[in-house]
């Protein structure tokens, strides 16, 4: 564990007058969600995202997008880990004061995170590309096990996720997190490749930057402090270091 590191970031937070979280995919792999860009078991070493998960995915191949968004998403059930507690216990203790996570699992919100933005959507819900109604995703998930392409009860019409595919506008939550973003400043980064904008741009609007992440990201260059290690066992430590007590 690269202690002299995780001294230096809880020193960053004990000093920062506002600092807030960036989460993708990568604090989730620990509940046994898979991430995207892993080299062996991110999702995309197998499937191209334009190709499933893209706007134009859903309305031109409608039976192998819901097959795989269900199959994939949908209905795995999956619990928070140590790096979503950990992250609770340091918003609770006045370190953080947002969460803003690229991730759908909602496992943040599971976890017990009050302040959470969640700029690429979420899995509870779907909406009608008609009427506008929402509905509980598990209505189309049944829908789509069933066999059926998932439509609206009330018009008929098809239904989507209420989560940002490929193609699609960003969200007024993103809007949100940019603001939080940019009145932080510190921005701790955990689990994420920082591939994806507008979304990476959020980890800029800061004076401090801290990066949380398996592997080597495109900013660690402009990082103050990086970690290259496991979120849940770093995160851990961190509020370990922090307050003497575990999560
Ligand atoms: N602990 C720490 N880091 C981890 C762990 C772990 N247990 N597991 C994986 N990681 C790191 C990987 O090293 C990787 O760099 O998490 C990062 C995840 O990166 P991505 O798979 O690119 O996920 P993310 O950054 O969230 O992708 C952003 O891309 O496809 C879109 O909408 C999708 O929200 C997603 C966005």
């Amino acid at each position: 564990m690269n202690d002299e590191a995780i001294g230096r970031l809880a020193e960053l937070l004990r000093e920062a007058r506002n600092a807030v979280a960036l989460t993708g995919a990568g604090i989730s792999t620990e509940s046994g969600i898979p991430d995207f860009r892993s080299p062996q078991t991110g999702l995309y070493a197998t499937i191209d995202p334009m190709e499933y998960l893209s706007v134009d995915a859903l309305n031109s191949r409608p039976e192998q997008f819901w097959k795989y968004f269900v199959e994939v998403f949908a209905l795995p059930k999956a619990e928070p880990n140590a790096g979503h507690l950990a992250l609770v216990r340091l918003e609770e203790q006045g370190y953080l004061s947002a969460i803003i996570t690229q991730n759908i699992d909602g496992l943040h919100h599971k976890a017990g995170s009050q302040r959470v933005f969640e700029v690429h959507g979420h899995l509870r819900t779907v909406h009608c590309t008609g009427c506008g109604r929402t509905w509980p995703m598990e209505d189309a998930s049944g829908q789509v096990q069933a066999g059926e392409l998932p439509t609206c009860g009330e018009c008929g019409a098809g239904v989507r996720p209420d989560v940002v595919l490929f193609g699609d506008q960003m969200p007024p939550a993103f809007q949100d997190a940019f603001e939080a973003a940019q009145s932080a400043d510190l921005v701790l980064v955990v689990g994420s490749s920082l591939s994806v904008s507008p979304a990476n741009m959020l980890a800029f609007q800061r004076n401090r930057l801290a990066i949380v992440n398996r592997d080597p990201t495109v900013a660690d260059g402009a990082a103050d402090v990086v970690i290259h290690g496991s979120a849940g066992e770093t995160l851990t430590a961190l509020v370990e270091e922090l307050t003497g007590a575990g999560t």
